[in-house]
């Protein structure tokens, strides 16, 4: 047990991005975790819901900021907002469903209730036999939910805790060019209701992976070349690496066969909602994995051939931290709303079978980020300073920005962390400061 400052200087000489080195402790120690919940996922924007999953006024979403239960509702002002789950009175859960539309949220304790809707949301409306229980009268103003901040970016709804700081725009930053090549290239709807699993992991190791950890593909979904799905053995390193700064990053797999493998009939609405570098590297796209800081990933799973075509789809991930061992995954499958029905139909299917619960790509991720949490939590690795190595594409330097359309630090071939030494540079920025909300 060490006091707080003890551990803030322990990370501050151990945790190197500039060199690559990070300490195996950071991941399961439970008082890091703790640090975290307070200065990173108190403070940091994070992704709670996609607008068409609360789609009428009443209609809300129950979610996780951190590890606390969020509202996330729209108005009748179709303005969406972010309420903490908690009744003002004694702090019971509000909404107990995942999903729904109401009126109003009555709390299951005693029975306050709060309006969910236009002027009314999250506004506290009354109280059981209210004239009688409190005679002098009740402050209705400090009973209204707590509200966090709330902006969307094409379609994704974001929140924070923190009331002063950068706009989600800003906090964006770079990553936009990229995200928009999922979620802004047409509109897009979720399919169904998220899943959800846990997996015993920190939820720092998926969301490293999608950000800058191409190389596992070669040997750990070596499936892919050993049945010939894809060609050669080093089909993930084709493409580039790209660190857009401020924490986020993505790689971007292109193929060489000159035409699109998205569908020709979504070619009008892509062409009226990107730019003309987007288009290009859209055309190019053969998958595109990729996180947005801290703990939201982004993807085009490699396309693969089903029904004699080839499809693949869109998908978000949220790597809910629940205990510094374990980790709710929470994944949304999402489509364009305009595409055609074999598209939609084999993407379904294309999900199922890649990433999902019941995932091909899951199965073996999850086995290695399983058994690294539980070496990262062996009693000798805590005591030593066993530093993991995070050096790939250290030395390399960008590409000029004329060779690439996309923003950010551009590296040739996916094989770099570049992007990976950022996002402990920006967590590093979180982690010491002692500013909290
Ligand atoms: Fe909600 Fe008492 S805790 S009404
Ligand atoms: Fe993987």
């Amino acid at each position: 047990m060490s006091t707080q400052r003890e551990l803030t200087d322990r990370i501050r000489e151990s945790v190197i991005p500039e060199r690559g080195e990070i300490p195996l402790f950071v991941y399961s120690d439970p008082d890091v975790y703790a640090l975290e919940l307070e200065r990173l996922f108190g403070q940091t924007w994070l992704f709670v819901a996609h607008l068409s999953e609360v789609p009428k006024p009443g209609s809300f979403v129950v979610r996780s900021m951190g590890e606390e239960s969020v509202i996330v509702g729209r108005g009748d002002d179709s303005v969406v907002r972010v309420f903490l789950n908690a009744c003002r009175h004694r702090g019971m859960k509000l909404a107990c469903e995942d999903f729904g539309e109401t009126n109003m949220w009555r709390c299951p304790y005693h029975g306050f209730t709060y309006g969910s809707k236009g002027d009314f949301l999250g506004t506290f409306l009354g109280a059981p036999f209210e004239r009688v229980a409190y005679p002098q009268g009740l402050d209705r103003a400090a009973l209204h939910l707590l509200e966090a901040r709330c902006e969307v970016y094409k379609g994704m709804v974001f929140a924070t805790w923190a009331k002063e700081g950068p706009s989600l725009e800003e906090f964006l930053g770079d990553v936009r060019w990229y995200l928009d090549l999922i979620i802004g290239r047409a509109e897009m709807e979720v399919v169904g209701v998220p899943e959800r699993w846990v997996v015993p992991t920190n939820w720092r190791l998926p969301s490293e992976n999608f950000i800058s950890d191409a190389y596992h593909t070669a040997t750990a979904h070596s499936f892919l070349s050993r049945l010939d799905m894809v060609k050669g053995a080093d089909f993930g390193r084709d493409g580039y690496h790209v660190d857009p700064g401020g924490g986020h990053g993505l790689g971007v797999g292109v193929h060489v066969d000159g035409e699109s493998y998205f569908p020709a009939e979504l070619a009008g609405e892509y062409a009226a909602n990107l730019g003309e570098g987007q288009l290009e590297t859209l055309a190019r796209i053969k998958n595109m994995h990729g996180g947005v800081f801290p703990n939201m990933s982004f993807l085009i799973p490699n396309f693969i051939e089903l029904d004699g075509r080839r499809v693949s789809g869109a998908m978000i991930r949220v790597w809910q931290p629940a205990g510094p061992n374990r980790t709710q995954v929470w994944s949304w499958h999402l489509v364009e709303k305009n595409a055609p029905e074999w598209w939609k139909k084999l993407g379904r299917r294309m999900y199922t079978q890649t990433f999902s619960s019941s995932g091909m790509f899951d199965q073996d991720d999850t086995e290695n980020w399983e058994a690294q949490t539980r070496v990262s939590d062996g009693a000798l690795y805590r005591k030593d300073e066993f530093v993991l190595h995070y050096g790939m594409g250290l030395e390399l330097p960008p590409l000029p920005s004329d060779e690439f359309p996309g923003p950010g630090g551009v590296y040739d071939g996916k094989f770099s962390e570049a992007a990976g030494r950022t996002f402990y540079r920006v967590w590093l920025d979180h982690i010491l400061r002692e500013k909290t909300r």
